[in-house]
């Protein structure tokens, strides 16, 4: 279908939308569209267009689609603060912080967008392992952008760090390594301005304890809260009048389009997926590769005549068990309703940590595979562990040498759907 709009006027577009400019021109979160060229609104996201120059242009319209006028999708405070970061001078650190769906990815983007316009190295590090767009879902991204976008996933990725779970609340430490490690990785490289997009896990204790300690760490000029109301007030409180971080507020846009856990989850989904269809299975010895986050591989094998001893008293048959001062690690032969009950039982008998599997449970659990300089390769899903002959099959699109596999807490079955996330180590 074929539409006119006058200068002046915005649109909201909720894909999925391909529109093909023919005439005038846009401006998408600050990126410049001319004629000829296309663009694409992915399902379940919505983007603001303003019409700079009278045009006319071409949509292709999935059936969710819609396009609407609006009377402004850029709140005047969204410009006001963006002025004012990016008349401070470099290397400028900004943290954008707000609940879920308040806009933070879009205000990212847009800030990123105005950076670049105006000269500056600009980089992105997306600390949201759930709705990673820079990298896939599990890690934490890091991309310096070329031009200007209208996504996250069209930053060139520069590097990714591997947490292994879609909730930071699962894996704080490992969110503050992956940001503490990209946000040096992009100092060394020169870049002027570092936007942080952080997740929307803002309320409860552990959400307080993660925010204050990347503020900490990151130490950022800006502090950015993007809220509706005073929703995110209290993870500023700690660092109002400190000297060299500023706190700044910004108002959530009328044409946030809300996503639900399901649009969610297809989104990450779709990125498994294509993970999946790109990969091979590979074998890795376990005795030259190295297993991170697991007790499994980290203890001394217990000699089979124990293991016979502890069969006759848990009833069940053992292929393998691995102890160590603080932990006993026992693989069933076959699933035992009572694996639960099983563990408890063991941690009451030898005061040690237990974690008690089934022969067969690791397949499908993610994992991120580090390189011989220790930075991560690409992810892969676990195909089996060979307990006895100590080595393990994984289905990876990676071909270089791997020197660390990290196991992640979320298990995907063949198609790409999450089916387990384990609060813990599952191995
Ligand atoms: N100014 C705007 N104009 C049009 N659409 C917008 C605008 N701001 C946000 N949206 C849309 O609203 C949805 C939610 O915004 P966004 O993804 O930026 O929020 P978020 O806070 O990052 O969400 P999450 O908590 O899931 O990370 C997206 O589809 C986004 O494209
Ligand atoms: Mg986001």
């Amino acid at each position: 279908m074929k539409y006119k709009e006058a200068s002046g006027s915005v649109l909201k577009v909720e894909g999925p939308v391909s529109i093909r400019i023919l005439e005038g021109e846009f401006s998408i979160l600050g990126r410049r569209v001319v004629p000829k060229d296309t663009i694409v609104v992915p399902k379940g996201k919505s983007l603001p267009i303003e019409i700079v120059k009278d045009a006319s242009f071409e949509v292709k319209a999935g059936v969710e689609a819609k396009i609407s006028k609006v009377q402004n999708a850029i709140p005047p405070d969204w410009r006001i603060s963006i002025d004012k970061i990016l008349n401070e001078h470099g290397p400028l650190k900004v943290v954008v912080v707000g609940d879920v769906d308040s806009g933070k990815t879009t205000f990212t983007v847009y800030l990123a967008n105005a950076a670049f316009n105006r000269g500056f190295k600009t980089a992105i590090i997306d600390a949201d392992p759930g709705q990673a767009e820079i990298s896939v879902p599990t890690t934490i991204g890091f991309g310096i952008l070329k031009e200007a976008v209208i996504t996250l996933d069209k930053v060139p990725l520069r590097n990714a760090f591997f947490v292994g779970s879609t909730s930071p609340a699962d894996v704080p430490l490992r969110v503050m390594v992956g940001v503490n490690k990209l946000l040096n990785q992009a100092l060394q490289e020169g870049v002027q301005i570092i936007i942080l997009n952080t997740s929307g896990w803002v309320f409860g204790k552990g959400a307080r304890e993660l925010g204050a300690s990347l503020i900490n760490m990151v130490s950022p000029n800006f502090l950015v809260l993007i809220q509706r109301g005073l929703e995110v007030e209290h993870l500023a409180r700690p660092w109002q009048g400190f000297k060299g971080m500023s706190v700044i507020r910004v108002s959530t846009s009328p044409a946030i389009k809300l996503r639900s856990k399901e649009e969610r989850k297809d989104k990450r989904e779709l990125a498994y997926k294509n993970l999946l269809t790109k990969s091979k299975i590979r074998k890795f010895d376990l005795s030259s590769v190295s297993l991170m986050y697991t007790l499994f591989n980290t203890g001394v094998p217990i000699p089979r005549s124990t293991l016979d001893e502890l069969e006759k008293q848990i009833g069940a048959k053992l292929v393998y068990g691995e102890e160590k001062e603080d932990f006993i690690f026992i693989v069933l032969e076959k699933p035992s309703l009572n694996v639960a009950e099983l563990a408890k039982k063991l941690k009451e008998t030898t005061g040690k940590e237990a974690i008690v599997v089934t022969k067969g449970m690791e397949k499908g659990i993610i994992v991120g595979l580090l390189n011989q300089s220790g930075g991560l390769a690409g992810l892969g899903v676990i195909n089996e562990i060979d307990y006895e002959s100590r080595s393990i099959k994984v289905l990876t699109p990676i071909e270089e040498e791997v020197s660390v596999i990290q196991v992640g807490q979320l298990k995907l079955d063949d198609e790409g759907h999450e089916t387990i996330k384990y609060p813990s180590p599952p191995l």
